[in-house]
């Protein structure tokens, strides 16, 4: 539809029909009956006129093909103009077929394997009626602690800017051509914005950081999912600077509508607009409308805040009919961008055979992203498996279709591939103790695995969490494994030391006793649908693991928040005062991490040689050629990211030790070498000044080029 003919059809717009635009709810208040449904906020008392509910602009949340067919056929029968209802859902890491989380995917450092996952998401959920995705989630998290880490792409701004804007691309392809390409489907970027530092890592808690981290740290990945054209962004619950995010001007008009020119949908997260009263910034819902109105937010997800206050507000004169038009015009653009008013149904099958979803082609790619996505955080000498071995496969997580993870939307545990399954494959002889409970190992349990890890060459143990225990409202103040299980890899390691452990777990935990006591640990994460034979690919060596960590895992919860790019402080640890009293350090636990932001093993051996710096002075328009060589000299094929950090060693504010500035992906042959070249320009210098402006200094600044955060310093340059 034309643009001027959406203006046109906003004048036949009553008031009523203009407000209902900005409601969104779930799928059960189509139901006659009145739908159970996860209703939270002051909904309860929401009584609605069934022309009310033939209003409303949006539904999230629909399951099937024939729910959200159902539910557009019966708006468009009710609804006066024949407006089409937006459909959104949280895919996250997949619609059925589930692919790794997140921070599993981030693992891979691939923009590439990000973008594929999120377009064959967008084929299947689209294929299902899906208008709009609530992905990527763009937070920056630095506390293991919040659940909802699974869903994120990590503690570093480059890493997580570049792999939200591929996710972006992913769901949209080109964002002007939605209305043409219906196995694509709109990118709702949340949460706008620092619900990753919320404090302790406790969900839903309080958010306070200077205005130079929202700057520096929160905002450039969600500049990066704008630059690549999403469609929409979601405010977050928290507040920023005191005032919940939904209802601050400065944040929504400011930064994201003025700043980052963002103008598009900007809908609240489910009941954030009634939650500030909670907060304590709205003494009603009318108040609580008023704030998130003038704020600019387009669509109220879940309370009725704007269903039953806006058309009183517009008569007390507290907000004009042109501020609800241009939230009523944001819907409507969406909606005419995705080609709803010409296809409501988006080229739906209907109620026809899938045809793609769920389909061969997309579990093989599943497989091979699950396999990029597993980090080998040791490995003495077990891996990869030697296929003469007798193996036993022990423990909680060996038989377990839990490795989907949270937010899989409708993917199945059942369709799930476990890990014995897979293996059985592989070891037609495997010997099996497989365990019920995460949390203790009954006797008859122990008697067999004694049993088993006696007679088997090597044990694989499998461990971990339950999807439940990542996630939203997922926090832990402990994030060891239970007791339990750090038991039982120090019981089967008195009785056979060749124990490889492979975890399944939504977040980094605290793992020292568990790699104390295996020979082998791979970092599985929650590894989807495919998961059972993407670990068995990466234990046999079908596979080569090159993933790395996109989040720093702690010794010690009391290490939290630990971070690579921290700052150094007055007192820094350094190798040559770690005696000392007075620095800044723990009395009874080291600095360090136990596995750093970057840190990933691989089963060859790279090495890093011949150096050459072009020169060690850059100047505004010259740059800096930085060449390396890297060879495998082990003997299998294998791919390595080398990673360059930048520190700046004086500027006007405090400049993290180490920051990531680039990285390169190589695959080599054994044997074989391969130059890799990074240009360092005065663009990659820039920080945020205390004036909040982007610009460059003159000055020294450190080089580090390696394969994790720890690598070591090659050069120092000065720009002059
Ligand atoms: C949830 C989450 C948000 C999600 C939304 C819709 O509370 O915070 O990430 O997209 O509600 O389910």
């Amino acid at each position: 539809m034309e643009k001027k003919q959406l203006h046109k059809l906003l004048e036949q717009m009553t008031v009523e029909e203009k407000i209902g635009q900005l409601v969104q709810l779930t799928p059960n208040f189509f139901e006659e009956t009145d739908g159970e449904g996860e209703i939270t906020g002051p909904l309860m008392e929401w009584g609605m006129s069934k022309q009310e509910l033939y209003n409303i602009g949006s539904v999230l949340g629909t399951h099937t093909i024939s729910q959200t067919h159902q539910i557009q056929a019966a708006y468009l029968k009710n609804n006066r103009l024949g407006i089409p209802l937006l459909f959104m859902a949280d895919v996250i890491h997949g619609y059925e077929t589930i692919f790794p989380i997140p921070i599993a995917l981030a693992s891979s450092w691939s923009p590439e394997l990000i973008e594929e996952m999120a377009s064959l998401s967008a084929v299947e959920s689209a294929e299902a009626g899906v208008h709009v995705t609530f992905s990527p989630m763009a937070d920056l998290v630095r506390d293991p602690r919040w659940g909802r880490v699974m869903e994120s792409s990590g503690e570093d701004t480059y890493l997580n800017s570049l792999l939200t804007a591929a996710y972006v691309r992913g769901y949209q392809g080109n964002p002007n051509k939605l209305n043409e390409n219906f196995n694509k489907i709109a990118a709702c970027v949340k949460h706008f914005i620092g619900y990753g530092a919320s404090e302790a890592g406790r969900d839903y808690n309080t958010v306070d950081f200077s205005d130079l981290a929202l700057y520096q740290d929160h905002l450039p990945s969600f500049e990066a999912a704008l630059n690549a054209g999403a469609k929409l962004v979601m405010t977050s619950f928290n507040t920023i600077k005191g005032i919940p995010a939904s209802g601050s001007q400065w944040l929504l008009k400011e930064v994201l509508r003025n700043d980052l020119n963002f103008q598009g949908l900007l809908i609240s997260d489910w009941a954030a607009i009634a939650e500030m009263i909670t907060h304590g910034v709205a003494v009603d819902k009318k108040e609580a409308a008023l704030k998130a109105l003038s704020a600019s937010v387009d669509m109220d997800m879940m309370t009725d805040c704007y269903q039953s206050s806006l058309k009183e507000l517009l008569k007390e004169g507290k907000i004009t009919e042109t501020t609800v038009d241009q939230a009523v015009l944001h819907v409507l653009q969406l909606k005419n961008d995705l080609g709803l008013f010409e296809d409501p149904y988006r080229g739906m099958k209907g109620k026809q055979q899938k045809a793609v979803t769920f389909s061969d082609s997309i579990q093989s790619t599943a497989r091979e992203l699950a396999a990029q996505s597993m980090v080998l955080l040791k490995n003495e000498h077990l891996l990869p498996l030697n296929s003469k071995k007798t193996v036993a496969l022990i423990g909680p997580k060996a038989a377990s279709q839990d490795i989907l993870g949270a937010w899989s939307w409708i993917g199945k545990q059942s369709q799930a591939v476990t890990l014995k399954d897979a293996l059985k494959k592989e070891y037609p002889d495997l010997l099996t103790a497989e365990t019920d409970s995460l949390t203790k190992i009954t006797s008859d349990e122990w008697e067999t695995i004694k049993r088993v890890a006696a007679k088997a060459d090597i044990v694989i143990l499998a461990l971990g969490e339950s999807s439940e225990e990542s996630g939203e409202a997922a926090s832990k103040a402990t994030i060891r494994l239970p007791e339990a299980q750090e038991q039982l890899v120090k019981s089967i390691k008195a009785i056979n030391p060749n124990i490889v452990t492979v975890l399944f777990n939504g977040r980094p935990l605290v793992l020292e006793e568990i790699a104390e006591n295996s020979s082998s640990l791979l970092e599985a994460w929650f590894p989807g649908t495919q998961g059972g034979p993407a670990i068995v690919d990466i234990l046999v060596g079908r596979v080569n693991p090159s993933a790395k960590l996109p989040m720093s895992f702690p010794r010690n919860t009391g290490q939290i928040p630990i971070y690579y790019n921290h700052m150094s402080t007055g007192r820094p640890v350094t190798q040559q005062n770690k005696q000392e009293k007075y620095i800044s350090k723990y009395i009874d636990v080291a600095n360090e991490p136990l596995y750093p932001f970057g840190y990933g093993l691989t089963y060859t051996s790279f090495i890093i040689e011949d150096i050459k710096v072009s020169s060690t002075q850059l100047t505004e328009d010259t740059k800096i050629i930085i060449t390396v060589n890297v060879t495998n000299i082990g003997r299998m094929i294998g791919k390595e990211i080398i990673q360059l950090y930048l520190h700046d060693v004086s500027a006007e504010v405090v400049r993290p030790v180490k920051e990531l500035k680039k990285f390169r992906t190589v695959l080599l042959e054994p044997n074989q070498m391969q130059e890799v070249k990074f240009e360092i320009t005065v663009e990659d210098l820039v920080y945020i000044h205390p004036d909040l402006k982007k610009s460059a200094d003159k000055g020294f600044f450190e080089i580090f080029i390696g394969t994790e955060s720890r690598a070591p310093k090659i050069t120092e340059i000065e720009y002059v």
